[in-house]
C-alpha cells in the first residue's frame, strides 16, 4: 500500500493538537495530500464514542468497556477514512491510534497488554503506523497546560499517578519497539517541536519510496 500514516501520542496536555495543525499545514504548503484524524472520531460512531467517554459526568465506565469503545471506534476509523486515503497514496496524520490504548488502558487503567495487542490487531486489521511520534512532557507541566481548558474537568477525575503511569508506558513502548517511534521533547516552544517532528515526518517520507517522499525533497530543496 502506498501513502504514508503518521501517529502522534504522548499524555494529555502533551501538545499533540497543536502539532498535528502545524504538522500538516506544512506539508499541505508542500503540496502534498494530507488526511488528519483523531480518536475517538472521524466516524459517525467515533464522534458517538467520543461524546461517551469525553463527558464528565458520565456514568462510570468500566476499564473492559473503555478499551471496548476506544477500539470500537478505531475500528470503523480505520475501515471507512485511515485504509480508504493509503490506497489513494495520502498522507495521514492521527491524533492518537493504537499505542493509547496500550498506554491508558494498559498502563492506566491495568488492562493486560497482550489483551489489548490482540484488540488492535483485530481492529486496526493490522495497519500500523509508519512513524510514531511521542511528544514526551512532565505530566506536571501538561496537567498545567490543561488547567482552565474544557479537558481540565475530564483530567481532575483522573490521579497525576495516573498519567505518570502513562507517560512511562509510552516511553517503555519506545525503547522495546524502536525503530517506528521517535520521541519528542514537547517542553521545548510549539515551534521548535515543530522544526523536530517536521525533520523526522520528512526522512521517514524519504525512505517510504513514494511519490510523496520524492516531492518532499524536492520542495524543501
Ligand atoms: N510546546 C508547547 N509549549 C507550551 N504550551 C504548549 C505547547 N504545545 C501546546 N501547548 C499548549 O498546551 C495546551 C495543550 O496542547 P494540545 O491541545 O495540543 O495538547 P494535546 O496533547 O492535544 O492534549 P489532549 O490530549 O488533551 O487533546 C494548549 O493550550 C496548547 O496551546
Ligand atoms: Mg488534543
Amino acid at each position: 500500500m502506498g501513502g504514508f500514516f503518521l501517529s502522534f501520542e504522548g499524555i494529555d496536555g502533551a501538545g499533540k493538537t497543536t502539532q498535528v495543525e502545524k504538522l500538516a499545514q506544512r506539508l499541505r504548503s508542500a503540496g502534498l495530500n494530507v488526511v488528519t484524524v483523531r480518536e475517538p472520531g472521524g466516524t459517525i460512531l467515533g464522534e458517538a464514542v467520543r461524546n461517551i467517554v469525553q463527558d464528565p459526568v458520565r456514568t462510570e465506565i468500566e476499564p473492559p468497556a473503555e478499551a471496548c469503545l476506544y477500539a470500537a471506534a478505531r475500528a470503523q476509523l480505520v475501515a471507512q477514512v485511515i485504509l480508504p486515503a493509503l490506497k489513494e497514496d495520502k498522507i495521514v496524520v492521527a491524533d492518537r491510534f493504537a499505542d493509547s490504548t496500550v498506554a491508558y488502558q494498559g498502563a492506566g487503567r491495568g488492562l493486560p497488554e497482550e489483551l489489548l495487542n490482540a484488540l488492535n490487531a483485530m481492529v486496526t486489521r493490522g495497519l500500523v503506523p509508519d512513524l510514531t511520534v511521542i511528544i514526551d512532557v512532565p505530566v506536571e507541566e501538561a496537567l498545567a497546560r490543561l488547567r482552565g481548558t474544557r479537558s481540565s474537568d475530564r483530567m481532575e477525575m483522573l490521579e497525576p499517578a495516573f498519567f505518570e503511569r502513562v507517560r512511562e508506558r509510552y516511553l517503555s513502548l519506545a525503547a522495546r519497539s524502536g525503530s517506528r517511534f521517535a520521541v519528542v521533547d514537547g517542553t521545548k516552544s510549539p515551534e521548535e517541536v515543530a522544526d523536530q517532528i517536521f525533520a523526522l515526518v520528512r526522512k521517514g517520507l524519504v525512505n517510504c519510496t513514494t511519490t510523496s517522499g520524492d516531492r518532499i525533497t524536492q520542495s524543501r530543496g
